[in-house]
């Protein structure tokens, strides 16, 4: 199981992050006492990772709110939060989805329970992932089981960007079957895409798969259609942003690349997610706002003077998706009908 310190604490009604930035030379944890604190370590991707953006952001809203419970003004303070911490990252769904609902637990309460209903959501919400993701991981293993391995035994898995403990709870999503294949004995080789520009592959996915003694080769983001050309890999299993009402995926920026490359070899290519991350609200992928980020990450210690395209997130098309893992199961194609039938 997952060996590396939680990327979201909540300690004493305290709410401190790990900074992800600094893995995996250095583990340390940020204080957040004030909703800028929040806004700051998430655009800057001290905390990442749709799921956890999104508990981070529950708890940021209670320790905001703290500050001004109680006051005539309270509803329409959480409102200017609401809509500070909400346009923080615009493509992970789950930050909105949280704060909505911490949102609207106050907004049912009476004024003197409203910062207490809010901190029960925040932790019900932070619960609640932790078993998504091992649901999510059992819907996983039954998709794995229909692999055949290599004739090493091994099964080879291909993973792109950071979808594991470090961007959830626990047991991540996209890393969930591999965590519960492995504690069940089942011999892997994952394969984890390094993700430039800011290698949460290199950094985070080849650091907590090994921690927990799971065999990682690391390679860079062009190798990976090279490498499912040699027939080492048995399939794909991404993390994901949002999900549009088609099946649309949004994803770290390289996914759709890994999702063509998958298509192209007939490997299967398998989104894991909780149902949080489905938004009914997007019909296809093209509603999907994708942030642009700054040019500095790219270019860094290039440091050539020229414009820079650097969208964080891409969109993979529905058609290009075997199935999804999600908490409520397997859902595989026509997605219009079995997203339709998870929302109602
Ligand atoms: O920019 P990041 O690091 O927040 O991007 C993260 C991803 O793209 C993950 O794959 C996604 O959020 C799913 S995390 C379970």
């Amino acid at each position: 199981m997952s060996m590396v310190s939680e990327a979201v604490r909540w300690q004493d009604q305290k709410l401190s992050l790990l900074d992800q930035r600094l893995l995996p030379h250095k583990q340390a944890y940020s204080a957040i006492e004030t909703l800028d604190d929040a806004i700051e370590n998430i655009k800057r991707l001290s905390v990442r990772g749709a799921p956890a953006i999104g508990i981070a952001a529950a708890y940021a809203l209670c320790v905001s709110a703290r500050q001004y419970a109680g006051e005539a003004d309270f509803d329409r303070r959480l409102d200017i939060d609401f809509e500070r911490l909400i346009a923080a990252r615009p493509t992970a769904v789950n930050l909105r989805w949280a704060a909505t609902k911490v949102r609207e637990a106050a907004i049912n309460a009476n004024p003197g329970d409203a910062l207490a209903k809010m901190i029960e959501e925040a932790e019900t919400i932070h619960a609640d992932d932790r078993a998504a993701c091992r649901r999510i991981g059992e819907a996983g293993l039954s998709v794995l089981a229909e692999l055949t391995p290599r004739a090493d035994g091994a099964l080879g898995l291909i993973t792109h960007c950071n979808a594991g403990a470090l961007a959830v709870s626990e047991l991540g999503t996209a890393t969930a079957p591999m965590y519960l294949a492995h504690a069940e004995g089942q011999k892997l080789h994952v394969y984890a895409d390094e993700t430039r520009p800011l290698l949460q592959g290199a950094r985070l996915t080849a650091w907590e798969l090994d921690q927990a003694g799971i065999p990682v080769t690391l390679l860079c983001d062009n190798a990976a259609a090279s490498l499912l050309a040699s027939g080492e890999v048995q399939a794909a299993i991404v993390g994901t942003d949002r999900v549009a009402a088609n099946g649309d995926v949004a994803n770290k920026i390289g996914t759709f690349p890994l999702a063509m490359a998958c298509q192209h070899f007939g490997i299967p290519f398998f989104v894991a997610c909780p149902s949080s991350t489905f938004d009914g609200h997007s019909a296809t992928g093209a509603d999907i706002p994708i942030e642009h980020r700054s040019a500095e990450e790219v270019i860094g210690s290039v440091g050539a003077s020229v414009d820079v395209y650097n969208p964080a997130f891409d969109i993979t098309p529905a058609t290009m998706v075997t199935a999804f893992l999600t908490d409520r199961g397997v859902l595989r194609p026509p997605f219009a009908d079995s997203l339709n039938l998870l929302r109602e």
